[in-house]
């Protein structure tokens, strides 16, 4: 099957604000059609763009989502699980409803698009897939801990379904994501920011295109040997 830039379609969850955001604009420059989804509606219009309400926890509006996407389109060549809440605390002062909900968006969530979108890439034996993990899991960031350990189910997940779908010619890889100014570190005090950039060996912030160009790397039709990986960035 042809895989071409101007013919890719891609999902990518999240994509109502922050990075799940630049990565949509990011494939609609490349001449992509992007199918975007979050909980709530978005501004972004654009030609080539559509998104659908849908929480990605919810097995039911998942399934509908890549229905549509097969209706629509009949084939699904990229799915970026970009979706993610997070929440930092003390151990001893979390309840249990916070790690139901952040394992329900990170892991629960990137489980069932992976699971769907792979039925989709199935039929037509290609497809990408990359998840979105953390440096919180290597750092070992104290007060991330339900976060952390939801990104390290999505790199476990990614290892292994790596490893399940490559029969079927679908590469699953991960990104780890550096600190990166949206509104899920917005409560973050900065001292605690600073400490992460200090903690990688290039000192900044990371920005969306970081991820946007690993993201590039993991869909070349060239990277067809690269699979179950997860980069990190800022030389984590
Ligand atoms: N920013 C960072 O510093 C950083 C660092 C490392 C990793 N990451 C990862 O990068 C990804 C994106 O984060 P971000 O910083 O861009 O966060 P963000 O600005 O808070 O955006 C999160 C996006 O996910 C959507 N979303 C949340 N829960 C959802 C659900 N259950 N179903 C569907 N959509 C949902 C939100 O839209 P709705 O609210 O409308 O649903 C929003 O569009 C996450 O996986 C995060 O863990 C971020």
């Amino acid at each position: 099957m042809s895989f071409t830039a101007d013919a890719e379609v891609v999902v990518i969850t999240g994509t109502r604000k922050g990075i799940g955001r630049s990565l949509a604009e990011h494939f609609l420059k490349r001449g992509a059609t992007v199918i975007g989804c979050s909980r709530e509606p978005t501004d972004l219009r654009a030609g080539g763009y559509e998104h659908h309400c849908v929480d990605v926890s919810n097995e039911q509006q998942v399934r509908q989502l890549f229905a549509a996407v097969w209706k629509q389109h009949g084939r699904l060549d990229i799915l970026i699980n970009n979706a993610g809440i997070a929440a930092m605390n003390h151990a001893l002062l979390t309840p249990g409803s916070t790690v139901e909900r952040i394992f329900a968006t990170n892991f629960l969530g990137t489980f069932l698009c992976c699971r769907e979108g792979a039925r989709l890439m199935q039929r037509n034996r290609h497809g990408r897939i990359i998840n979105i993990g953390t440096v919180a899991v290597p750092m070992r960031l104290e007060g991330e801990l339900v976060y952390a350990a939801s990104k390290s189910a999505v790199i476990t997940l990614t290892q292994i379904l790596a490893r399940e779908l490559a029969p079927f010619n679908i590469t699953v890889n991960a990104v780890g994501v550096t600190p990166v100014e949206t509104d899920l570190i917005r409560s973050v005090p900065k001292e605690k920011i600073d400490r992460i950039i200090e903690g990688l060996a290039i000192k900044r912030l990371g920005r969306p295109e970081d991820v946007a160009n690993v993201i590039d790397f993991f869909v070349r039709r060239e990277s067809d040997y690269v699979t179950g990986q997860t980069v990190y960035l800022g030389g984590m």
